[in-house]
């Protein structure tokens, strides 16, 4: 029987050894393991504060501890960990604790289940990765909005979209601020679940039912900075809502980031020209010489589908699962732990490529006005001259599709005929882009001072100077 093995007096054969193989999670939660060392030393605070171990025995386990947290930060701990024959990073610290101290280290498990220790241990990892994610998160709508006040100071049209078809004139910072706002929203949510995996600490819930030790529930919680130790151990124990949460606002980030990597994609295309990709952020084709490939921003798009797949499936493993522990919960953490950081992975690669990425003012601009993109605001100056909506849409319309057949833009020509057909006198209307969007008046809208609002209101929701 191997030494590691937390389990086994009962059994009087070994394990199978493929199926000891099938069940290890080694491979998946070794990124716990500082996490682990943190619960682990939570633990002997709870030990030694319910005097279930004395002063000497705790000090002891922490300076164990301590020493493998260093070995763990000096990338030494893994190849421990694969050699130990431990079932999961919890198995393999607890074996190493014991290699570095053999007589305290056979107390370290006292009272304590690889069910709170995983559940306390994930909620730890849950909130860090969480807070890394709102600060990526930020740190990519931050640079967005940089480039949005940029935009915004030189003025660059856009001709903007709806089912990609032209649809109205904006500016660029206009659409560099939609982009940055599900950033923004993005790192609320994961704020939100940092503190959610803090709230309650599983540790001193045992396997399921609670201890007859008198652990110091308190004092490890208090360690560990969470608000309060958790009211039910079997829930404490069987659930996995803090990566959960952290996962599906890893998904929902992605899923935003995947729209502007797919926008940015086509605008690369020779059709569009309305960005440049960098070198240090574009790759080449092995076989076409002339390739500039936005790689990065299509892998940014392929994870998110792979995130919300991982999120999904983190999701669906808990599904109709009796109440306390499984084994199945083992997968839940896998997919969680995946979803995280692939998450934090493809955000920093996204980031990275988005300022590795120029614009083409020139092609934007000279395109902002293609495809009759002012008509909805001349439709609104025959609104707004007492033409009803549904008039002033079919005039306008008809007045486009002349102008479309003859092949030319609409001109100060054509507002006069709309005039004269709506029985105005003088009537004036935007005909050009930059008009458009000096037209708008509305709060939200692309209007130079709306951006403007816009841009200064979310800066201070991130705090910038
Ligand atoms: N490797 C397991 C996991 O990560 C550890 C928990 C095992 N608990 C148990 N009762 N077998 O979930």
């Amino acid at each position: 029987m191997t030494k590691a093995l937390q389990w086994g007096g009962r059994f009087s054969a070994p394990p199978d050894a493929a199926l000891l193989a099938f069940g290890s999670s080694l491979d998946d939660d070794l990124v716990l393991a500082p996490f682990d060392v943190q619960t682990s030393q939570a633990h002997v605070a709870a030990l030694a504060g319910g005097k279930i171990i004395d002063a000497p025995t705790a000090s002891a386990l922490h300076a164990a501890l301590t020493k493998v947290a260093a070995e763990i930060e000096a990338a030494q701990f893994g190849a421990f960990a694969q050699t130990s024959g431990a079932e999961d990073v919890h198995g393999a610290i607890d074996a190493r604790v014991r290699e570095l101290a053999p007589e305290a280290g056979a107390l370290l498990h006292a009272g304590r289940s690889r069910n709170d220790q995983v559940a306390t241990t994930l909620a730890l990892y849950a909130h860090e990765r969480a807070l890394q994610g709102a600060q990526r998160a930020r740190s990519i709508a931050r640079h967005l909005l940089s480039r949005a006040s940029e935009e915004l100071d030189a003025q660059t049209l856009l001709a903007a979209t709806t089912h990609m078809q032209p649809a109205q004139p904006v500016l660029l910072a206009f659409w560099l601020q939609a982009a940055a706002e599900p950033f923004v929203r993005a790192a609320r949510r994961f704020t939100a679940a940092a503190a959610f995996a803090k709230e309650a600490c599983p540790l001193g819930s045992g396997a399921v039912a609670g201890s007859t030790l008198s652990l110091d529930r308190a004092a490890a919680c208090t360690r560990l900075g969470f608000d309060h130790p958790s009211r039910n151990a079997m829930d404490a124990i069987g659930t996995r809502d803090a990566v959960l949460d952290v996962a599906q606002a890893c998904a929902r980030v992605l899923a935003d980031a995947s729209r502007v990597a797919a926008e940015i994609v086509l605008w690369a295309t020779p059709g569009f020209g309305y960005v440049r990709l960098g070198d240090a952020s574009s790759t080449g084709s092995s076989l076409m010489p002339q390739k500039r490939n936005p790689d990065v921003f299509e892998l940014v798009r392929g994870c998110a589908s792979e995130v919300a797949g991982l999120y999904f499936g983190a999701l669906t493993s808990t599904v109709g699962m009796p109440l306390s522990y499984h084994r199945d919960l083992q997968e839940t953490k896998r997919l969680g732990i995946l979803a995280c950081e692939r998450t934090l992975a493809a955000l920093d690669a996204f980031e990275r490529a988005l300022r590795d990425t120029s614009f083409n003012r020139g092609a934007m601009n000279a395109h902002a006005g293609d495809g009759y993109t002012v008509a909805t605001d001349i439709a609104d100056a025959l609104i707004a001259a007492g033409v009803s909506a549904r008039d002033a849409h079919a005039l306008v319309g008809a007045t486009v599709r002349a102008a479309e057949e003859a092949g030319r833009p609409l001109d100060t020509n054509d507002l006069a005929a709309l005039a004269r057909e709506a029985g105005l006198n003088a009537f004036n209307a935007p005909l050009d882009a930059a008009a458009s969007v000096s037209a708008k008046v509305t709060e939200g809208s692309t209007s130079p001072q709306a951006v403007r609002a816009g841009l200064a209101s979310m800066a201070t929701e991130l705090e910038l100077p």
